[in-house]
């Protein structure tokens, strides 16, 4: 990708069911209206695309931020949205930007653990795990939901009296919020429920038009959202598996609680769980077992697979095409294929699977086909995110 103040169009007359390439590159800068699916507010204008790790970039940025301005930026897990979490202007405009419910709160962002007391009460900010976790996992792809401080505004946290703290793992975040001198809220830089970005060209091609900067920081390496895990009143209960795998923080703080979405509790501490997520334009099916029956292809329609591995492809190919699949062209009778990971790395799928699922988007499909990956590490993330995506249609 290029850099230096590149203009980019919005996605002009981008449908649901077909993603639409013409705000790569190469796109007319002038293409700046048309409609974001699930963004409904806020007045098409111009986005530019900021290079990173250019520090007249980053400053200009911080400045927007500072001016109470919503800025796209990278993390190691996906892109965000951020203002200042201490504007509740700002942060409304990144729920009307995303056209995200009131009712979900932001992750607030530092660059620094030891400015972490200034949101949490001090009984949560002083939890020995809390310290333990922070020195291992910071900067990085972990969450702490704790009791807030009455510094942090309402909006971010949705009326909770927690807050999510989180110290990312990218320069260019880290630089963003120390040159604004600000804690950052951001969710994830795309309209509420659609696919994660993992790359600028994802959120050009989601808000386009909506957001005025974006910081292009490359691909996340990551590639799944933080790990969440609430640290309060004694307990601990993952509230969403991320980056960081489950068995690694059990390893530093003990047992962990687990939420199911249907637990009496899970509205109360995680009220963002119940809504529907990661879902892409065309239907998403989870095979399992794989290969199944629901692989066959009916005449004229366009079915993409999403393959855990090269042996998961095959056995797709080999279950939909009959035993000629194997010797025909690639990916045949399929009208995409992705594979996440070659050789079968759950942590190699995680990073790659919004990447994969935008691509997928963009193939104007009618269904996604997708093998589940083994729940062990990044896999319960993935698999996650899957069963959401599934869900939601
Ligand atoms: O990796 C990430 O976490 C990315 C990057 C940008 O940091 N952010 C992200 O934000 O994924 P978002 O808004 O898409 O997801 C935040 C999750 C939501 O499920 C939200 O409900 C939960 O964190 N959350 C935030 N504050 C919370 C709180 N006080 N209590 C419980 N859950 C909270
Ligand atoms: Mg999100």
């Amino acid at each position: 990708m290029t850099h230096g103040g590149r203009a980019a169009g919005g996605p002009a007359g981008e449908s649901p069911a077909a993603g639409n390439d013409a705000t790569r590159e190469g796109a007319s800068p002038d293409a700046v209206t048309g409609v974001v699916p699930g963004a409904a507010t806020g007045t098409p204008g111009t986005t530019r695309i900021l290079a990173g790790d250019d520090p007249a970039s980053v400053a200009e940025a911080a400045a927007a931020i500072r001016a109470g301005e919503p800025v796209a930026f990278p993390t190691e897990t996906v892109y965000g949205l951020g203002a200042d979490a201490l504007d509740p202007s700002a942060v409304a405009r990144v729920f009307e930007l995303k056209a995200r419910p009131r009712f979900d709160p932001i992750i607030v962002h530092l660059a620094d653990a030891a400015d972490l007391p200034r949101y949490a009460i001090h009984e949560d900010a002083s939890d020995p795990r809390v310290a333990a976790l922070a020195a291992r996992f910071w900067p990085g792809p972990l969450t702490l939901v704790l009791r807030r401080r009455e510094v942090v505004p309402g909006i971010v946290t949705a009326g909770l009296d927690t807050v999510a703290l989180r110290v990312p793992a990218h320069p260019v975040a880290l630089a963003l919020i120390r040159e604004s001198g600000r804690p950052i809220a951001a969710p994830s830089a795309n309209p509420f429920g659609r696919v994660s970005p993992t790359r600028a060209e994802h959120v050009v091609r989601q808000l386009g038009g909506r957001v005025r900067i974006i910081l292009d920081g490359g691909p996340c390496a990551v590639g799944v959202e933080s790990t969440v895990l609430f640290l309060a009143r004694g307990r601990a209960v993952l509230l969403r598996p991320g980056g960081l795998p489950v068995e690694e923080i059990e390893a530093t703080i003990g047992p962990v609680d687990r939420l199911d979405d249907d637990a009496p509790e899970a509205a109360a501490l995680s009220p963002g769980r119940q809504a529907s997520h990661y879902a892409p334009g065309a239907r998403v099916q989870l095979i399992d077992p794989w290969p199944g029956p629901d692989l066959a292809v009916a005449s004229g329609e366009r079915v993409g697979v999403l393959a855990f591995d090269d042996a998961g492809r095959r056995a797709a190919e080999f279950a939909a095409g009959g035993p000629f699949a194997a010797e025909s062209a690639a990916g045949r009778p399929f009208a995409a294929v992705e594979v996440l990971s070659h050789g079968g790395d759950p942590t190699e799928a995680a990073a790659h699977l919004f990447d994969a699922l935008h691509r997928l988007d963009a193939a104007s499909l009618d269904r996604i086909v997708a093998q589940p990956v083994p729940e062990t590490g990044l896999g319960r993330a993935v698999m996650d995110r899957l069963r959401r995506a599934a869900a939601s249609h």
